[in-house]
């Protein structure tokens, strides 16, 4: 650095004289209006903080690549999938349900956003580590935030409140026995999988649509904590993760993760056993093979973590030619929230912060002025379309493929569908646990329901029942629950049970 570069100056540029002692009337005097340096200060630091994410606000960013090792280009035209192509990118992982200060450590899922500056504008991949979600319509998402979050009471977090909200909602099972598992605590980013979770699409240069779900799984291995093991790490280290992403990356030992599609024809679709686009269902590789696309590498930290970590604005809403939407409503409804958070959050303009720009496309798309507009507001190009300057029309030949619809409008609830089963994919999983994960699962469960009312617990135990009895008895020891009782108890349908289970004070 020159010396000149090391001269303390004010926002405007010009030389500060002193910067630890207040300008004062006198050696003990009051401080003077006139220190305008000490005002800039302290009225710039008063506005250091903005809104941490609604949720996901502790997390950890790093650039790398991805590569495209496979020819998936009979699926989509995008240009990040040619074969050999090399695309920067930028992730951010993070937890869910912690503030921004919340130790890394917890059980919980962990949300993995990748934005892929492509060719033909940023696609952003916003994901989590686990192939499913607890929910499938948005307008349970606030309430699983709040049911998850802060008590209104007591401020504090609530095991009650959360498994309440769980169990009153039978298609959160399949997440909860995730969560619950072994993989609830990952030991480090580097040693999960992450997913896209939802059913998207990809077409190709003939107009032609499958759907798509995006899988990436990592090459350092899955490793997991238990909760004693967990316990310990935030002991010590509130910052587990980060620092274990951080440090690799720095000494040169960069995290790698193998990319896949599972790929769905839109006649399959029509005869799949269930909604493939609900959310809260996977597609059994079996059925639908993993297809490799190509390897992600993370190689790069950021050099400031405020600029490009905590800057960093994600939203499924993203996408480039090739690459589509789903009739998924969880999706659907994704589009809108994230722009509107980060709007809130971040400002009109939060597309103009470097870590959040385009990089290898022109942005022309005629937004004008708003808050901190820094980039030249597009100078003197027309400020409408359609113009007969020949600036910036539409570019009709991108347009995704049309997609047949039908039925009548109305507020469908996904359980009244005969094929809906929300305990199927919870039992096979159970199905595949060797026995010691069995027995974690088990463990965890009852160490997390604990504090919880015996009614939640009833209810628990029957979903565990209904996706497979062995499931469903050892359950009911561990938390003691009468489990004749809950044999009774899962002859009922859903509402029924609930209704059953409503009273906190049963035994
Ligand atoms: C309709 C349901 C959902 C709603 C309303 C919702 C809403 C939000 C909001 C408001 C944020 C904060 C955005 C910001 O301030 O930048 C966020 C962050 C995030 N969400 Fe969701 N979310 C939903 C479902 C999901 C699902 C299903 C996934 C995973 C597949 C997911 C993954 C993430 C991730 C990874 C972040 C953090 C992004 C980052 O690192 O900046 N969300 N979500």
């Amino acid at each position: 650095m020159d010396k000149e570069s090391m001269k303390l100056t004010n926002e405007a540029g010009a030389p500060v004289a002193e910067n630890e002692n207040s300008l004062t009337a006198g050696p003990r005097g009051p401080v003077m209006m006139q220190d305008v340096w000490l005002l800039e200060k302290l009225a710039h630091f008063d506005r250091e903080v903005i809104p941490e994410r609604r949720m996901h606000a502790k997390g950890w960013g790093a650039y790398g690549d991805l590569t495209i090792t496979n020819d998936i280009t009979k699926y989509s035209k995008a240009a990040v999938f040619k074969p050999g192509t090399k695309t920067e990118c930028f992730i951010r992982f993070s937890t869910v349900a912690g503030e921004r200060g919340a130790a890394d450590a917890e059980r919980d899922i962990r949300g993995v956003a990748v934005k892929f500056y492509t060719t033909e504008g940023n696609w952003d991949l916003v994901g989590n580590n686990t192939p499913t979600f607890f929910l499938r319509d948005v307008h349970n998402f606030p309430d699983l935030n709040r049911a998850v979050k802060r008590d209104p009471q007591t401020g504090m977090r609530s095991a009650q409140n959360n498994w309440d909200f769980w169990t009153l909602l039978p298609e959160t099972f399949h997440q909860t026995t995730v969560v619950m598992s072994d993989r609830g605590i990952p030991a480090s980013f580097r040693n999960m999988h992450f997913y896209g979770e939802h059913t998207f699409s990809l077409y190709n240069d003939k107009n032609e649509r499958v759907w798509c779900k995006f899988h990436f799984r990592t090459e350092q291995g899955i490793k997991n904590l238990t909760d004693e093991e967990a316990a310990e790490v935030v002991a010590r280290d509130r910052e587990s993760n980060g620092r274990d992403l951080y440090e690799h990356i720095a000494s040169g030992d960069f995290p790698k993760w193998k990319m896949y599609i599972q790929v769905m024809t839109e006649e399959q679709a029509k005869n799949h056993y269930e909604n493939p686009f609900d959310i809260t269902k996977i597609w059994p590789h079996k059925e639908y093979p993993l297809i490799e696309v190509g390897e992600l590498e993370l190689n790069r930290n950021p050099e400031n973590y405020y600029a490009e970590v905590e800057q960093a604005a994600f939203t499924p809403a993203h996408v480039v030619p090739g690459i589509g939407f789903s009739p998924d409503k969880f999706l659907q409804g994704r589009l809108f929230v994230y722009g509107d958070a980060q709007r809130y959050r971040l400002g009109i303009n939060y597309n103009q912060i470097p870590v959040n720009q385009a990089k290898h496309a022109r942005v022309h798309d005629y937004h004008r002025d708003g808050a901190m507009r820094v980039d030249g507001n597009y100078g003197s190009e027309p400020a409408y379309s359609p113009n007969s300057m020949g600036d910036w029309s539409s570019q009709p030949g991108v347009m995704e493929p049309p997609l047949d619809l039908s039925g009548a409008m109305y507020a469908y609830d996904p359980k009244d569908d005969p094929t809906d089963d929300c305990f199927r994919a919870g039992g096979n999983l159970w199905r595949i646990m060797t026995e010691d994960k069995k027995e974690l699962l088990i463990k965890n469960t009852a160490n997390n329901i604990k504090p919880c009312t015996k009614n939640i617990k009833y209810r628990h135990a029957v979903h565990c029942f209904k996706a497979d009895p062995e499931y469903g008895e050892r359950i009911s020891g561990a938390m003691e629950v009468d489990f004749d009782k809950v044999k009774e108890l899962a002859k009922l349908t859903n509402n029924e049970l609930n209704a059953a289970t409503m009273d906190m004070k049963m035994e």
